[in-house]
């Protein structure tokens, strides 16, 4: 069969060859005495908390099941319109806010109302792999412009600047980021939209980790920059829902009747009883829940960063958001893949390796994730000073 040719733009996820190799160690007699540590995992260890659980269950029990608007619950746009100005001070009206299925639903949308083919996307090396599939499968080029730890691993304004050319149709940035938990400092945030408003281009934000903030200085809502921007959230990591897949977009006031006519063609709207279950997540027993396990998050954050690097695993810039650590390996192995591998099968550690978050230094970088519980952490940290 002829598959279209944009599917061999898409990459495919080279690190899942490490997640299946260490999902088979895990299962041979090697591991029996060691059981397989998962540092790999890009989602939270928590499930929704009980008032969505059951929220979820009334829905189904009473039968509201039907399709919703293609912009989602009115009633959830409105508690997600009350959340951010209540979490983040910042005014965003629930009519410019379109629910979608996960954030990679919502990229989609984005991409595909604001990308031309041909058109090019800057955002930063190392970046969400997907990302840059969002672009090529909307017909885009990514270009991934190295972003080291002086930068934060994020683009700054005079990168954003020397990049521009009359291609380039805007930027797509993730703050907090994944795969290194840092963020974009809100000055140079407020320098990066005025570069790219001067040149009549697009900001999208991923804040997919925003809600997973640890330091209020870098906790603040691009959507504070003005109402030109479009941002991308999710309820599946600091809400705790990956599977339900619910996410949503903040979009210009111009952009909605756009985003809506694309939502209601290719998905018509996003799952239903996810909806009404997220209606729970802000109840004030949800929120102290979500709250409670940010600081956890945090703390393991504190234990699992300095252990690194006093371990020579340096973390060049400490995450101040997600449950990600972005760690420098080059003293032990010349490449983050191959060394992933030999720490799988000495110390039964999965751990992600660079290679798959972009080309520019990824080989020195492996991510490792703590969205895992505490003793498993100790514990690893203990096999990773065996072996170093
Ligand atoms: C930066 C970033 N954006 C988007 C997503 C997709 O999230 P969702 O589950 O909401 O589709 C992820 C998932 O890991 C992510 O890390």
């Amino acid at each position: 069969m002829k598959f279209a040719s944009r599917t061999a733009r898409i990459e495919p996820f080279y690190v899942m060859e490490c997640a299946k190799a260490a999902a088979e160690l895990a299962r041979s007699p090697a591991c029996r005495n060691e059981p397989m540590i998962y540092l790999n995992i890009g989602e939270p260890d928590f499930t929704a908390p009980p008032l969505v659980r059951e929220a979820a269950e009334r829905c189904l029990r009473d039968g509201r099941t039907q399709y919703t608007d293609a912009l989602g619950l009115l009633p959830l746009r409105e508690r997600i319109s009350a959340w951010y100005a209540q979490r983040f001070g910042v005014d965003v009206p629930a009519r410019r806010i379109v629910l979608t299925a996960g954030a990679s639903g919502a990229l989609q949308l984005a991409c595909l109302a604001l990308v031309e083919p041909g058109d090019e996307i800057l955002m930063p090396d190392p970046s969400y792999p997907c990302n840059r599939h969002f672009v090529s499968a909307a017909e885009g080029r990514a270009v991934m412009l190295p972003s080291g730890p002086e930068q934060r691993f994020q683009l700054s304004a005079t990168a954003v600047a020397q990049a521009w050319t009359e291609r380039t149709r805007g930027v797509l940035l993730a703050s907090p980021s994944n795969p290194t938990g840092t963020s974009i400092a809100p000055d140079e945030m407020k320098r990066i939209v005025e570069q790219v408003r001067a040149r009549g281009g697009a900001t999208i934000v991923d804040e997919i980790y925003l809600g997973l903030s640890y330091d209020e200085a870098f906790g603040v809502s691009a959507l504070t920059q003005g109402d030109d921007i479009v941002t991308i959230n999710s309820f599946s990591k600091y809400f705790n829902m990956t599977g339900w897949r619910l996410g949503w977009m903040v979009v210009p006031e111009s952009m909605v009747a756009v985003v809506e006519k694309l939502a209601q063609n290719l998905y018509i709207c996003p799952s239903t009883v996810a909806q009404h279950a997220a209606l729970a997540c802000f109840e004030r027993e949800s929120l102290a829940e979500y709250e409670r396990r940010r600081a956890e998050f945090r703390a393991r954050r504190d234990f699992l960063v300095p252990a690194l690097n006093r371990l020579g695993l340096t973390v060049p810039v400490m995450p101040d958001g997600a449950f990600y650590a972005w760690a420098d390996c080059s003293t032990f192995a010349p490449d983050s893949w191959d060394y992933a591998f030999d720490l799988m099968r000495r110390a039964h550690l999965a751990i992600t390796p660079g290679r798959d978050f972009g080309q520019a230094d990824t080989k020195r970088y492996l991510r490792l994730s703590y969205a895992t519980a505490l003793p498993q952490l100790e514990e690893a940290v203990t096999r990773l000073r065996r072996c170093l």
